[in-house]
């Protein structure tokens, strides 16, 4: 391959500035872009577009885009199309704060889905054509097949579906990655499916290059920026306890002979505290690890260094600055024990179940019963959105939702009367985890979870409130199988909207 990683001459040929790429996507149209959680996605194109709408709106003409990707991206693609107010719609999952903004002031309409069901539903065509794909690659090969770069996700339906595609070579994106992708061509719509041939976490079932048409190739970008992940905050005294409280749980499984003394395949959500978890395994008792999960955050290559974790399967990487620098220097060695799939693979519900992961989630509220809130904080104001954790907690072997008791500074209580808004029903949470302690729910009626989640997890602030709520639910509930006070039932998420304080 040549120097400047663009193997076929027919697309060398359609290399431009990323100025004159943007000229060819038409106000109102689809773009597909790459991207997930911070890796991966086109880092000159976004921007380009988000200066020509400003200069475009600057001269009273509208020009808004929907955009779809894998999941969260960068904020040279989020952020600066949504402050340019370019974005109309956007789906599947979004964690950029502009764009944040936006969709909880009404001014985006924002499709937050299960990022297992984005491929399919794309070629079941409900969300309507795709016109342009954008998608970032580590480089082009001599054949016009394509190198992915540090994330997957939807990238092979995007190629597939686009009318048009506009490619970033991005030499920043190290060239050890090539080969570590495994790209599955043998989805299909009903009735041809057939099953997905994946029994462990690490088979190959596919290519490491993604097909591409040079034909509908109509602009190459050359780029070398880097991924732009935030670091993660270094685990705090509430994080640690709820990994000790976890080890403890595996440590009590494998004895009891309900998981094996290596446990099951990995799943770790986003964000600190599954980041921190996945740290505490590293001191844990538990050797010969996998991992089957969607991302890749610091605290899974942390267990793979120190020879922890045999393998591991994801979608991205999620990596901050740093450990992404480290992956970067010492790639050869990590890269035989990493598969990368698209996000249909390595978020689906059929090889979920068959491997029997252990699906570790944050979490933003649990109710008493057990129902998960992931994704609204007071019912209506969206963080960041489901994004594999469904996929995975209904699937799982065991499906654990985990957060600190408290948030704010204690003026809210991560466990409710009940959740205003549900991601997760009773039936897909098992085991509830905060810093106070774990909550095993398995076999348990709605009643007996209630006991069992106020007094094992609760913040004992709160815990006398939700005992007394309880006990009047017990007494005034129009029924007894999920006892509750309809019209206490949100009463704390409106005292801190109106206050700031759940506390009264
Ligand atoms: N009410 C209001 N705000 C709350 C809250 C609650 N009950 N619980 C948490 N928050 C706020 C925190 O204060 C923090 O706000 P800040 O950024 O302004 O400081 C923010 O939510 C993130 O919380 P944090 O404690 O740092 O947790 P996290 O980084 O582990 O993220 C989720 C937790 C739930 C937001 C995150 O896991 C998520 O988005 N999950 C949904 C997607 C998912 O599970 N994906 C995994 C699939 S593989």
């Amino acid at each position: 391959m040549s120097a400047s990683r663009i193997g076929l001459d027919s697309l060398r040929a359609k290399v431009m500035s990323a100025e004159d790429a943007a000229t060819l996507i038409d106000p109102g149209s689809t773009v597909g872009m790459s991207g997930f959680t911070g890796s991966g996605y086109p880092k000159a194109v976004p921007m380009a577009l988000a200066s020509r709408i400003e200069a475009e709106h600057a001269a009273g003409n509208p020009f808004r885009l929907r955009v779809w990707t894998g999941a969260s991206t960068g904020p040279e693609l989020d952020g600066a199309l949504a402050k340019a107010d370019g974005i109309e719609f956007r789906l599947p999952y979004n964690s950029d704060p502009i764009a944040r903004d936006k969709i909880n002031r009404g001014e985006m309409d924002y499709f937050d889905m299960h990022l297992s069901q984005v491929a399919p539903m794309a070629w079941q065509g409900f969300l309507g054509p795709l016109d342009t794909a954008i998608i970032e690659v580590s480089g082009i090969r001599p054949d016009g097949s394509l190198i992915p770069s540090s994330s997957v996700g939807n990238n092979k339906t995007w190629i597939d579906r686009a009318s048009k595609v506009i490619l970033e070579v991005n030499r920043w994106q190290n060239p050890a990655l090539e080969g570590m992708h495994d790209i599955y061509y043998g989805t299909a719509l009903p009735p041809n499916r057939v099953p997905i041939p994946l029994v462990r976490p690490d088979d190959r079932i596919g290519e490491a290059y993604f097909r591409c048409d040079p034909a509908k190739v109509v602009a190459v970008v050359e780029t070398d920026s880097p991924d732009r992940n935030l670091p993660f905050d270094a685990p705090g005294e509430d994080h640690r306890a709820i990994a000790g409280h976890l080890l403890e749980f595996f440590r009590h499984e494998v004895a009891r002979g309900r998981l094996p003394a290596s446990l099951l395949p990995l799943q770790s959500g986003v964000g600190n505290i599954a980041n921190a978890v996945m740290s505490g395994l590293v001191d844990g008792p538990f050797d010969n690890l996998t991992a089957y999960t969607e991302v890749l955050q610091d605290g899974m290559l942390e267990l793979m260094e120190a020879g922890k974790l045999l393998t591991a399967s994801a979608t991205a990487f999620s990596l901050s600055p740093q450990a992404a620098a480290a992956l970067n220097a010492d790639m050869a060695r990590f890269r035989d024990r990493l598969v990368l799939r698209p996000q249909e693979i390595s978020n689906h519900p059929e090889v979920i179940r068959r491997l029997g992961c252990i699906a570790m989630n944050g979490m933003i509220e649990a109710d008493i019963h057990g129902a998960v809130n992931s994704t609204h904080l007071m019912g209506s104001r969206i963080q960041n959105g489901i994004g594999g954790s469904g996929d995975f907690a209904r699937n799982a072997y065991v499906s654990i939702f985990m957060a600190p008791s408290t948030a704010k500074g204690g003026k809210i209580s991560t466990i409710v009367p009940k959740a205003p808004h549900v991601d997760h029903i009773n039936q897909d949470v098992q085991i509830l985890v905060t810093e106070q302690g774990l909550a095993d729910l398995r076999g348990l009626s709605p009643r007996q979870r209630a006991e069992v989640i106020i007094e094992n997890c609760s913040h004992p602030d709160y815990r006398p409130a939700l005992k007394d709520y309880l006990a009047r639910a017990r007494r005034d509930s129009y029924g007894q199988q999920s006892p509750t006070l309809l019209n206490e039932a949100f009463a704390w998420h409106q005292r801190f909207v109106e206050t700031g304080d759940m506390r009264g």
